[in-house]
């Protein structure tokens, strides 16, 4: 049996060591202030048993990591519905491209890329107030952790606010091709919100915790989604969770996972563990440089994989 705790000792003193860093999200100014030499990783195994290290108790903004859990919330509101208005192929474009809108009608490839998720978040406002749907999102999310102390970055999401072009284009078109229910600020403003949520590596972990353990969360024993419902959102994460960086990520971790700009990555190891690596810095596709590596070497030596169901 591998020794889960000195594995991850061993992987945080690597890559606190580790030279190649990646360069920190600019185009979100408070992000561009963080420091690269952050590592955190922590490892909750099905049991509960917790394993941490480096800065796994630093609260890092959790990003598209959200998207996780916005699609969990809007599945729970409209189930399978949600599929008329959001695809489930991989795009092969970056997170926030808009080239395949044009040609696919306004309906976004995957509910993890930046337009998917601006659909997602349209799904859950549907005819609540802004603030009533980030206050259920916390709500969510605190459940998940059982950690009240988790808030939003008003920060970050003013900064966003100030700069998210891009985002507001995406809108913009979707809303043109009559994806959008609701008028397209208040849609961003939920949006950038709930990716301006701030939570460590430990609190993550214990959010993703039903996603390893068939929509239960083992800690209270209670339902968070059906068992189905959790294979397909890893089904989701593995397939879209890293854009175009997805086949990579799968090739080399094997894991389910879903990254942020934020440097985080959320991997889920069904039946073993619930994972969260952050790095700030980040590869040419926007994904965690070290949070990658750190994931892959913890896949390797714990033998973990969809793809061995004998491994570990
Ligand atoms: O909408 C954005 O651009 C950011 N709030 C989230 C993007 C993101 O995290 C992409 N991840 N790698």
């Amino acid at each position: 049996m591998a020794d889960i705790g000195a594995i991850v000792r061993e992987i945080a003193e690597e890559m606190a060591a580790a030279p190649d860093r990646g360069r920190v999200a600019d185009y979100i100014a408070p992000l561009a202030a963080i420091d690269p030499g952050k590592f955190g990783i922590a490892v909750i195994e099905a049991d509960g048993t917790c394993h941490a290290a480096g800065d796994a108790d630093e609260p890092f903004s959790i990003q598209s990591i959200c998207k996780v859990f916005t699609l969990t919330m809007a599945l729970g509101k409209v189930g399978d519905a949600l599929w008329q208005r959001v695809g489930r192929e991989p795009s092969g474009s970056a997170f926030n491209s808009i080239v395949q809108l044009e040609t696919e009608a306004g309906i976004p490839r995957n509910p993890f890329i930046n337009a998917g998720a601006i659909v997602v978040s349209d799904v859950l406002l549907g005819g609540l107030e802004p603030r009533e749907v980030l206050g259920e999102f916390l709500r969510f999310m605190r459940s998940l952790t059982g950690d009240d102390t988790i808030v939003m970055d008003e920060i970050v999401a003013r900064a966003e606010q100030a700069t998210g072009f891009r985002n507001a284009a995406l809108a913009n078109y979707m809303k043109a091709f009559g994806n959008l229910t609701n008028p397209v600020d208040r849609v961003l403003g939920v949006y950038i919100h709930q990716c301006a949520v701030a939570m460590s590596c430990r609190q993550l972990a214990l959010a993703g915790r039903f996603l390893m353990a068939r929509g239960r969360n083992p800690a209270t024993g209670g339902g968070v989604v059906s068992p189905g419902r959790a294979r397909r959102i890893n089904a989701l994460m593995m397939t879209c969770g890293h854009y175009d960086g997805s086949g990579e990520f799968a090739f080399r971790v094997g894991l389910p996972g879903k990254s942020g700009v934020g440097g985080g990555i959320l991997a889920v190891a069904p039946g073993r563990a619930s994972i969260c690596a952050w790095a700030p810095g980040l590869n040419e596709r926007g994904n965690s440089q070290l949070g990658s590596v750190a994931l892959e070497r913890l896949a390797q030596r714990t033998g973990w994989s969809v793809f061995d169901p004998v491994g570990g």
